[in-house]
């Protein structure tokens, strides 16, 4: 019998809050935790300064368990490895990268590795390599995607693993969390709708552009040059995808990327930025504190 997420994370609900670049600081993760979920605090697009900061608050904050997410692929990855093994938080889960070298450095401190993976043979390789757990992420979700979507990752690596895994990748309300949990999932991973949470610090206007959007609102960016991204339609994304599709070189389309995310959830240029998104939107129609979140996700909360 799998031990579930719950008992692993020592939570009470089996609700994690997906690692969001720049945005998941300290405040939002140690709300989560407050109300009964994993909070986390995201390294992407921050220093190990600031990471060591907001472990630092995150503990002042809650006394609940919360975690780190590390993106991989980041220049700095070293030192904000260095700084999470000498913080110590209750767990860690990674972005995009090979989790693998790192997975027994962290366990041999006591800290739970969860590894975020798009595809069966990934979920096998992290399994043999000792992950505590696994995050399996569809093509529905906001950010960086892989090419399965949820449902289809439910039911090829659930039955495959033997240890817990979490779904994430549109799901963004009770029904979402008891279809995953009916497909075997132990727990679910929810970004967006911690995105729109009052306690991200992400712009009011991304907040707001995100409540007036609908089900088909969102694209795929960078699917060609396979560095997708899935986002919410815009000026920015209507000049990005039509040189995608274009037959002009497409060595610069990476780069025309960089920055574009910040200009949205720091500046709230909504036209000219990225908004990242996943695709169940019409039930995210309402900027809410975490703890209302989580209580209209488990209505036995008392
Ligand atoms: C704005 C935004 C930023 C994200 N940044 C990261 C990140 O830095 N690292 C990571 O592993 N996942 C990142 N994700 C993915 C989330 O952690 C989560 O898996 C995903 O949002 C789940 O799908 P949902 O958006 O449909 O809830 C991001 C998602 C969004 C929406």
């Amino acid at each position: 019998m799998k031990k579930k997420i719950t008992e692993i994370l020592h939570i009470k609900y089996p609700l994690i809050q997906g690692g969001l670049a720049i945005v998941s600081d300290a405040k939002l993760a140690s709300a989560v935790s407050n109300a009964g979920g994993a909070g986390i605090i995201g390294a992407g697009g921050h220093d190990a300064d600031w990471m060591e900061e907001q472990i630092d608050l995150a503990r002042k904050l809650t006394d609940k368990p919360f975690g780190v997410n590390i993106v991989l692929m980041a220049e700095d990855k070293d030192e904000i490895v260095d700084i999470v093994c000498e913080k110590k938080p209750d767990f860690v889960t990674f972005g995009a990268g090979n989790p693998i070298p790192y997975i027994k450095r962290f366990q041999e401190l006591g800290i739970i590795v969860i590894p975020v993976v798009p595809s069966l043979r990934l979920a096998k390789k992290v399994e043999a390599a000792g992950a505590d757990a696994l995050i399996i992420e569809g093509l529905e979700a906001g950010g960086h995607i892989g090419r399965q979507t949820t449902m289809a990752l439910m039911t090829n690596v659930i039955v495959n693993v033997d240890i817990p895994v979490i779904a994430a990748g549109g799901i963004s309300d009770r029904r979402g969390i008891m279809a995953a949990m009916a497909m075997g999932a132990s727990g679910v991973q929810m970004g967006s709708r911690f995105l729109i949470s009052e306690e991200c610090p992400a712009h009011v206007n991304v907040k707001r552009r995100i409540v007036e959007s609908t089900d088909i609102d969102s694209v795929i960016l960078g699917y060609t040059i396979d560095h997708s991204v899935r986002v919410l339609k815009n000026k920015f994304v209507d000049s990005y995808l039509e040189i995608e599709y274009s037959d002009e070189p497409r060595e610069m389309l990476k780069g025309r990327m960089r920055g574009i995310y910040a200009k949205a959830v720091v500046e709230g240029d909504v036209e000219n930025g990225m908004i990242q998104v996943g695709q169940s939107l019409d039930v995210l129609n309402e900027i809410l504190s975490c703890n209302e979140i989580i209580k209209r996700l488990f209505p036995d909360k008392e």
